[in-house]
């Protein structure tokens, strides 16, 4: 048994130590929002935050995050309305909107690093979150939206 922190409550996952984190989160907490891309560490697309940190979960066993707090697209805001998720709707950042829990996942980190990111910063921090439909124009305006939006990030584990 595995016991693990998601969005604030504690999880027992019954699995062997080496399933990843994003199979759990998918399938024993049912938290869909966070995405399987590639499997091999490589997209983005299943970022979730361990202990603060964006993590690849489809890359992260799950005994290696016992007891950490883990933190879901899902447990970012109680209410969706955390500055990036705001952001987000209003640069109409998403077109098929597969990569996106992802990208804000990622973002989130960027943001809590980097209150008035640059180029450079955004760059450095996005770059290894892909996105098929070239939506890197429209998810780079969203991160400066939310940024310039003056609202605190919230904390998140
Ligand atoms: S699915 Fe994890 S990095 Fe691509
Ligand atoms: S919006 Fe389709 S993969 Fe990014």
């Amino acid at each position: 048994m595995h016991n693990i922190i998601v969005n604030g409550q504690p999880l027992a996952a019954d699995v062997d130590p080496q399933t990843p984190l994003l199979w759990v989160l998918r399938e024993v907490a049912q938290l869909t929002g966070t995405k399987f891309g590639c499997g091999i560490g490589l997209c983005g697309a299943c970022t979730v935050h361990v202990d603060g940190r964006a993590v690849r979960s489809c890359i992260t066993p799950v005994a290696s995050v016992e007891a950490c707090a883990i933190t879901t697209i899902e447990g970012l805001s109680p209410d969706g309305k955390h500055p990036l998720q705001q952001a987000w709707i209003a640069a109409q950042a998403p077109q098929c909107g597969y990569c996106q829990p992802g990208q804000i996942m990622q973002a989130a980190t960027l943001l809590r690093d980097y209150p008035q990111p640059t180029d450079a910063n955004i760059d450095a921090v996005m770059s290894g979150n892909l996105c098929r439909c070239m939506a890197y124009v429209r998810i780079r305006k969203a991160i400066k939206l939310a940024a310039a939006s003056g609202q605190e990030m919230p904390p998140h584990a």
